[in-house]
């Protein structure tokens, strides 16, 4: 008999559990600053205070906070609130979908480089995946053509990433309507996650969701990146496709079962009061940028940078020759205490990183950026 494939290790995951809580600075983030405590309960609504107060902290239902469901569906257009299903995080929903949703004989195309879990998951649970590579010189945008070409007879699901991690990508329409084109010619599914949707810089440029576009399309949302509150460990997997759902529950029930009880009613708080929640994230990435695109113009001899659509995150590269970023990155975090991620934790070789600038302490960190490079890069 075959062994079970074993799962790789989820390299950007290691590297965070090596810095993420001895670096002073994460200049490399992907969630916006967190909600002080006292802050989300300031924004509850009579209903969700009371919520709060009387909350008994047993078991949950499985499939989400009926309320909380609620308030997700009212993110999509077409949805209610039995078309979706939570999760500890969008990372717990990428582990089940997957699981439930491929194995041997099915191919997988995903976007790369990327979060990892969503190629590396469907590759452990058996399945054929090709990465959809995403190249600077085409401005990070998706190839639809390339991709069209990607397909093969037995592709199952197309997973896009958008608003992008790590290069802040984001299709424009014309694109996104291409690529619902050349996924309902292949007969797959699309898998889109928009864990960053809502950050788009410019608020016209935000795309239908991946639920709302195709019958059986799968959105993944989150409350860690635009509503700005990953400790929650609040995600969730939308889709009309109920009887998808309804297996994917099933599995779920071998992970977490439910979810935190206080982390609900505080994700029904946020959602509540989003247009106050993503008021503040995307007034925290406006000012940060201004700063980033500074320093980016101040070392464009350096530094090549295609400016982000959406997000909180971009992928510079550095182009100093002889400078590896792997070791520039480690010797930044040594002494300045700054924290960058270099490509190769995406597995991707080169002198790219992810930047970050979803963070309030952004001005210091780039501060002690621009020292580092002052006196290792002159
Ligand atoms: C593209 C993408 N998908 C999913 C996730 C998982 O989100 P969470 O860590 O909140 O579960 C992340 C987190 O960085 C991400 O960047």
């Amino acid at each position: 008999m075959m062994a079970p494939m074993r799962i790789a290790d989820f390299a950007l995951e290691r590297y965070f559990a090596r810095w993420e809580f001895a670096a002073d600075h994460l200049l490399c983030a992907s969630d916006v600053e967190a909600y002080p405590m006292a802050e989300m309960l300031a924004l509850a609504d009579d209903e969700t205070r009371a919520l709060w107060d009387r909350l008994h902290l047993g078991y949950t239902e499985s499939t989400g906070h009926p309320l909380l469901r609620r308030e997700i569906a009212g993110l999509y257009e077409t949805l209610e609130a039995d078309d979706v299903l939570t999760f500890a995080g969008a990372e717990e929903a990428v582990f089940c979908l997957m699981n439930v949703l491929v194995g041997p004989g099915d191919h997988v195309i995903v976007t790369w480089p990327g979060y990892q879990s969503l190629h590396e998951v469907a590759r452990a649970a058996g399945a054929d995946v090709t990465l959809h590579e995403l190249r600077e010189a085409d401005g990070w945008a998706l190839d639809v053509e390339r991709l069209r070409l990607e397909v093969t007879p037995t592709t199952r699901l197309i997973v896009v990433n958008a608003p992008h991690n790590p290069t802040g990508m984001l299709p424009d329409r014309a694109t996104f309507d291409a690529l619902v084109t050349v996924a309902a010619d292949a007969g797959a599914r699309l898998f889109m996650d928009e864990v960053y949707r809502g950050l788009e810089f410019d608020e016209t440029d935000r795309l239908p969701t991946g639920a709302d576009t195709q019958a059986d399309g799968v959105s993944l949302g989150v409350m860690s990146k635009a509503y700005a509150l990953a400790g929650l460990r609040i995600g969730w997997l939308a889709t009309r496709d109920r009887e998808l759902l309804a297996r994917v529950a099933a599995f779920k029930d071998y992970t977490t079962i439910c979810s935190s009880a206080p982390s609900e009613i505080l994700a029904i708080m946020a959602l509540r009061a989003r247009d106050r929640v993503l008021a503040r994230s995307r007034a925290i990435i406006a000012a940060n940028l201004e700063l980033v695109d500074a320093f980016f113009d101040n070392w464009a001899d350096r530094f090549a940078w295609v400016r982000p659509r959406a997000g909180s995150i971009g992928y510079p590269r550095l182009t100093v020759p002889g400078v590896r970023i792997d070791d520039w990155a480690a010797q930044l975090v040594e002494t300045e205490g700054v924290l960058l991620i270099p490509g190769s934790q995406f597995g991707q070789p080169g002198n790219h990183f992810r930047l970050g600038f979803g963070r309030t302490d952004l001005p210091e960190a780039l501060d002690r950026l621009e020292a580092f490079a002052r006196k290792t890069l002159r």
